[in-house]
């Protein structure tokens, strides 16, 4: 071989190794200044168990089928939420809601939209795996079929020995569980240019015209932050709490569309119509559609909605059960280009590009 094409070759090579390698080399997060999630007593976060859950969270073989993971809805480079206006599952079915980013969710004291008796991240997969209205992952019925697979790959039943040395590395679905759990507590977002602002005023990691869009989110004028409160940018991580933030108004009383009505579900109070627990905003610029049920695509229409007292007062009558802390303000556009550059700052680049958290599959797809 001529040298002139061997040093092509060779310098090809290198360019393929090292973009292959890169995304591995990024920088890992700053520690978070906050104490990790708290864990329950019998699934520590051990690191055997998150890399077990790492594997397990972004494998289609835990769905019925085999083409479908937690993975395929909560994608990494989208603060783990998926792009869609509602989730699809399994079989085409359309979920009522939008899929929620997952960031810092070890925090958070009630999970999902709006329904306070999710608390636990261990239960909350249940839902996704077996739940039959709508269908996610059918899970359901296929349970021996989901687990001879991974009794049958001996990388799993070392990762599973390694995880749950005290039940002899079991495989089996409360193991499953535990696991993808731990992996999620890892999932923390710490390093935003407004975290970095907070640790350090002085470094300018915000711009001038996102400093201005902070000091709005947190006034008195907008109050943003009484419910997206820092610094995960939700009450959730505080207690359960559920807001109406006037999005329909369907009656004239504040009724939503059947079907996606949010606490009321669960309560039966009317009183409680329309009311959902407040998303976290870390990620939000990559996290569209927005809402629980993505009805409102840009931050632009979600800064009107909120400037309208809730967007039900933009095409009739404001909702009776509107929050009273949606109230409703005048805003300029200068006002509005600074809130939006705030609300950009609080995407997390070191979260999204965190290797440790990406598909261990990535190279071959969102399959094993
Ligand atoms: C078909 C798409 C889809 C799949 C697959 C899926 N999810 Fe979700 N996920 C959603 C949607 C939609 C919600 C909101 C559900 C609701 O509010 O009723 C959600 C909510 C969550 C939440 C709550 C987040 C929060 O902010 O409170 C967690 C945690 C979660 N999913 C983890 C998982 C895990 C773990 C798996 C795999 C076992 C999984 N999801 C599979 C769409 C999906
Ligand atoms: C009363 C509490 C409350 C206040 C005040 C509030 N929010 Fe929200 N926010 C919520 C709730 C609850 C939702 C979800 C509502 C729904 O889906 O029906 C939400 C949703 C959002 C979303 C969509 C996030 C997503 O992932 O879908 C954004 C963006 C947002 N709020 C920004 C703001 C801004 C900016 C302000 C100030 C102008 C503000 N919020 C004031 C409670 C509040």
């Amino acid at each position: 071989m001529p040298r002139s094409a061997f040093a092509i070759l060779f310098s090809t090579a290198l360019i393929v190794m090292i973009a292959w390698t890169a995304p591995f080399l990024v920088a890992q997060p700053a520690s978070a200044p906050w104490p990790p999630p708290p864990a329950p007593a019998d699934n520590p976060t051990t690191p055997e168990r998150v890399e077990l859950g790492r594997y397990l969270f972004y494998d289609v073989r835990l769905s019925g089928p085999g083409y479908m993971s937690c993975g395929t809805c909560h994608r990494p480079e989208l603060g783990f939420s998926d792009g869609r206006r509602v989730a699809i599952g399994i079989t085409g079915e359309r979920h009522p809601r939008n899929t929620p980013g997952l960031a810092n969710v070890g925090y958070f004291q009630v999970l999902t939209w709006a329904n306070p008796s999710e608390t636990r991240l261990e239960e909350q997969s249940i839902r996704p795996l077996f739940g039959r209205d709508p269908i996610e992952m059918m899970a359901e019925g296929r349970q021996a079929d989901i687990l001879a697979r991974f009794e049958a790959d001996l990388a799993y039943r070392a990762r599973f020995q390694a995880a749950f040395p005290e039940t002899g590395g079991a495989i089996d679905f409360p193991a499953i569980r535990m696991a993808i759990a731990a992996f999620q507590r890892t999932l923390i977002s710490a390093d935003t240019p407004y975290d970095r602002h907070v640790r350090d005023p002085a470094s300018g990691a915000l711009s001038p015209e996102a400093e201005r869009g902070m000091d709005l989110f947190f006034s008195d004028r907008l109050a943003c932050g009484t419910c997206h409160l820092p610094p995960h940018f939700t009450d959730a991580a505080v207690e359960p709490r559920f807001h109406n933030t006037g999005l329909y108004n369907l009656d004239g009383a504040g009724a939503y569309p059947e079907g996606n009505q949010g606490l009321i579900e669960h309560t039966g109070d009317p009183a409680t119509m329309g009311r959902f627990r407040t998303p976290s905003l870390r990620n939000v610029a990559v996290t569209a559609p927005y809402m629980h049920d993505g009805s409102i695509a840009t931050l632009d229409d979600v800064i009107s909605h909120y400037a309208a007292g809730g967007r039900a007062a933009l095409s009739g009558e404001p909702s009776p059960l509107t929050s009273p802390h949606v109230r409703g303000f005048p805003i300029r556009e200068t006002e509005r280009a600074s809130l939006t550059a705030f609300l950009h700052a609080l995407t997390d680049a070191t979260f999204l590009a965190d290797a440790r958290i990406q598909s261990p599959y990535r190279w071959r797809g969102n399959a094993p």
